[in-house]
């Protein structure tokens, strides 16, 4: 008995492979980078980080990249409401278990940095940990929080970003392809001061340093940022 066999790739079979993996990345970004984000980004290493960042925050909020809540359990009681923005429906749903003080209103508002459902000048402050990096439209974001912060107010911030050493960069863009892959769009060598002061904020209380764990990861910047008035 003859097999006819045939060298073209069947269409199905490599449409069901590339649905197949979408659906995959679909999962891990859905399903499990929340859960990475919340191993790498927090737990007692993080804290003396998240309380400087979120230390003198007061009135109403706006936190982009709220992702799981992180720093809820630390906001301090003069913040009567956050203005969550956050894209991902897990990490949205894993914040609603995090510790808070009891009159801490908080309102998911959208999900989308670069594009803010609020009025001008109608929050007092903003906070951002760990997102300035991932956020795909920075710059829009940056002039999203200056737009929405009262003058006078100021960004809150903790960022990891480019390292001063040039050997340290040169492994930061070295890993950064992989990075951008694993990491939900992270990036290493991003400039956060630059990144700040471009956008038109004046950099007040600022400290940069290496954190614990391997450098190209580890350039943390923490501090606050004033939102002058135009
Ligand atoms: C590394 S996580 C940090 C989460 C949280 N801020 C923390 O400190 O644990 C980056 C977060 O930014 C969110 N994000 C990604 N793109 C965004 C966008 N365009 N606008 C707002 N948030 C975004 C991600 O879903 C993720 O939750």
């Amino acid at each position: 008995m003859t097999r006819s066999r045939t060298c073209a790739p069947d269409p199905l079979r490599r449409s069901r492979a590339a649905a197949g993996t979408v659906a995959l990345v679909g999962f891990y970004r859905e399903h499990v980078l929340p859960r990475l984000v919340d191993v790498t980004c927090g737990g007692d290493r993080m804290e003396g980080w998240r309380r400087r960042a979120t230390e003198g925050l007061e009135g109403a909020v706006v936190e982009i990249g709220f992702g799981s809540g992180a720093n809820l359990p630390l906001l301090p009681h003069e913040v009567d409401t956050v203005y969550a923005v956050e894209p991902s429906a897990v990490a949205r749903s894993r914040s609603e278990h995090r510790p808070r003080h009891g009159g801490l209103e908080v309102r998911h508002v959208g999900f989308e940095g670069a594009s803010l459902p609020l009025e001008d000048h109608s929050c007092d402050a903003a906070l951002t940990t760990f997102t300035l990096c991932t956020v795909p439209a920075v710059e829009q974001a940056l002039a999203e929080l200056r737009r929405v912060v009262r003058p006078g107010g100021r960004l809150h911030f903790l960022e990891h970003g480019l390292a001063p050493d040039e050997g340290v960069r040169r492994w930061q863009r070295r890993l950064e392809p992989a990075q951008l892959r694993l990491a939900g769009g992270c990036h290493l060598t991003r400039d956060i001061p630059e990144l700040l002061v471009d956008a038109g904020f004046e950099l007040d209380a600022v400290e940069a340093r290496y954190a614990s764990g391997p450098k190209a990861w580890t350039w943390f910047t923490v501090g606050t940022a004033l939102n002058p008035a135009r």
